[in-house]
């Protein structure tokens, strides 16, 4: 087994495309020696150029100094001969995805390398355990999975094969840490962790569209003012590409045989195959102009010119955070003369379903998310024969209170609950599926998806019980087994235990 703290350690790139040349990158900046090859002629040269090109951006920013850019050219050298890796004590391959070239590589890498060096797959949907199957050692082949761009993603995934020895994951858990990653160990599962895990934010709030719950920019707007996520769903599927996510959301989908918690919508599908991939084409979910901003962006705002309404009947009584918002709003509880707007927090269930079980007047039903962060934009929302006057009353209280009204058709889990429960619930799933450790599966998610906490953070901050209780209900009112709670999440609930416990 090689030493992967070994001073002179040498490791092999190949394939010098977008990834190789990342790769390439951060291990020199790691301190390592690095023979690329890629079986293009030319190809490992135009990869090197690139890769010292970007050097010369690092010194010009003087992020890097002159010493270090000269001592990384020295450390690197290229080649058109598979045989020059025999040196290399790991190698990281980044060639095409496709299965059978991958797999004809692998071989031709065992003949060449030391029978100790690691054998380390980029793949980002091949299992690792298919790719190892025709090799003479499987056990030296494992996934070292990095994220585009690789100079600037700190993540990376180790993934551990059926066949894969733990010294290897050990040692590509070093290696990784030597080029300035972050190392979690991953199952070979399809996805892996980060692409599985992604599919509960793009793929629901797509759902929210389809069942006609909530426009694109709404959906994207509550989760940036109330839920602290860097962008919404529908922005960063515009801005990977529709063309990128629409395919790894299918391969996933089918890889665990069609879990319907990982199904997309037609709509996905009919903007992938219009050619409509977001930023890159012009339009997607978004229209864009030629420097890529949204032109004519929708609003997320509902507009009224209704007097604002001061008092109000609160359906759900005793809702400390619903008592805060109201008093925010400058909206004062009244008991209810037949007439007036009546308000209500619901966790997890649809105003339709609310009313039906307390008998509250659907008419003047306005109900209020009251999760999340709630000092800029607020959610309201509505059964269907709802008087649209006890809304936008209500709605005005909140626009005058500064406080920017979103309001959306009748869902269970409005947006923000629904969305942050379907990401608790598939990272609640991983853990039960033994993907990694529930602290990676949170450092891996905020790491590699810019997530403000990770899927289990996100249970415990909601409350594990209110997490399993807003899926739940969304399950009983839709009874689409995309909704069913893991067991991870229901166990946890039952028990009164935090979400990150084990065993
Ligand atoms: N692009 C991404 O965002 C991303 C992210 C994570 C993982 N990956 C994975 O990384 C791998 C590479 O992706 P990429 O985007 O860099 O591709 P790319 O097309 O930019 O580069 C692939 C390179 O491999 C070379 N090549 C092809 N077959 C070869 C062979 N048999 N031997 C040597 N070189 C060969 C090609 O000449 C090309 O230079 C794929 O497995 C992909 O799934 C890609």
């Amino acid at each position: 087994m090689i030493d992967p703290n070994a001073k002179d350690l040498v490791v092999g790139v190949v394939g010098c495309g977008a990834m190789g040349q990342g790769i390439i990158q951060v291990a020199l900046q790691g301190g390592l020696r690095v023979v690329a090859y890629d079986a293009r002629a030319g190809g490992a040269a135009a990869g090197r150029d690139a890769v010292l090109a970007r050097l010369d951006r690092l010194v010009e920013k003087q992020t890097l100094t002159t010493d270090a850019a000269a001592a990384m050219r020295e450390a690197l050298s290229v080649t058109d001969d598979i045989a020059d890796l025999a040196p290399a004590g790991v190698v990281v391959e980044a060639v095409f995805e496709d299965i059978e070239v991958k797999r004809e590589l692998f071989g031709k890498l065992e003949a060449v390398v030391a029978e100790d060096a690691i054998l380390a797959s980029n793949t980002s949907s091949l299992p690792i355990g298919s790719i190892a199957r025709s090799c003479k050692h499987p056990g030296r082949v494992a996934g070292l999975h990095f994220f585009n761009p690789v100079p600037l993603m700190r993540l990376v995934e180790v993934i551990k094969g059926p066949a894969t020895d733990p010294a290897v994951v050990d040692a590509l858990v070093t290696i990784g840490t030597r080029f300035g990653r972050t190392p979690v160990v991953v199952k070979d599962s399809p996805g892996f962790l980060v692409n599985m895990g992604g599919r509960a934010f793009t793929t629901e709030g797509l759902h929210l569209q389809h069942e006609g719950v909530a426009t694109p920019a709404q959906v994207d707007a509550v989760m940036r003012d109330c839920g602290h996520f860097r962008m919404g769903p529908f922005q960063l599927m515009d801005l990977t590409g529709i063309d990128v996510n629409y395919p790894v959301s299918m391969i996933v989908f089918e890889q665990f045989l069609n879990d319907p918690r990982l199904r997309t919508t037609p709509h996905h599908r009919a903007l992938f195959d219009a050619g409509r991939f977001g930023r890159k084409t012009g339009q997607g979910h978004y229209r864009y102009d030629a420097k890529g901003t949204v032109i004519d962006p929708p609003s997320a705002d509902h507009a009224t010119d209704a007097a604002p309404a001061s008092v109000v009947h609160v359906a759900t009584p005793n809702d400390q955070a619903l008592d805060e918002l109201l008093d925010r709003a400058g909206l004062s509880s009244r008991a209810d003369d037949g007439a007036m707007p009546i308000v209500a927090a619901l966790y997890g269930e649809d105003a339709s379903g609310f009313c039906a079980r307390t008998g509250t007047d659907p008419r003047r039903l306005v109900a209020v998310d009251t999760t999340g962060d709630t000092s800029k934009r607020v959610t309201l929302m509505t059964a269907p024969s709802a008087d649209p006057a006890h809304r936008d009353a209500v709605a005005a209280a909140f626009v005058k209170a500064g406080v920017a009204p979103t309001v959306i058709k009748d869902s269970p889990g409005f947006i923000l609950q629904r969305m942050r429960a379907m990401i608790a619930n598939l990272g609640c799933e991983m853990a039960q599926i033994g993907l990694a450790t529930p602290a990676d599966i949170d450092l891996a998610m905020k790491l590699g998806l810019n997530y403000p906490l990770g899927p289990l953070e996100i249970a415990k901050e909601m409350g594990v019980a209110r997490t399993h209780a807003i899926i739940a209900a969304i399950h009983d009112a839709t009874r689409d087994p995309r909704y069913r709670p893991s067991l991870w999440l229901r166990r946890r609930a039952l028990l009164g235990l935090p979400v990150h416990a084990t065993g």
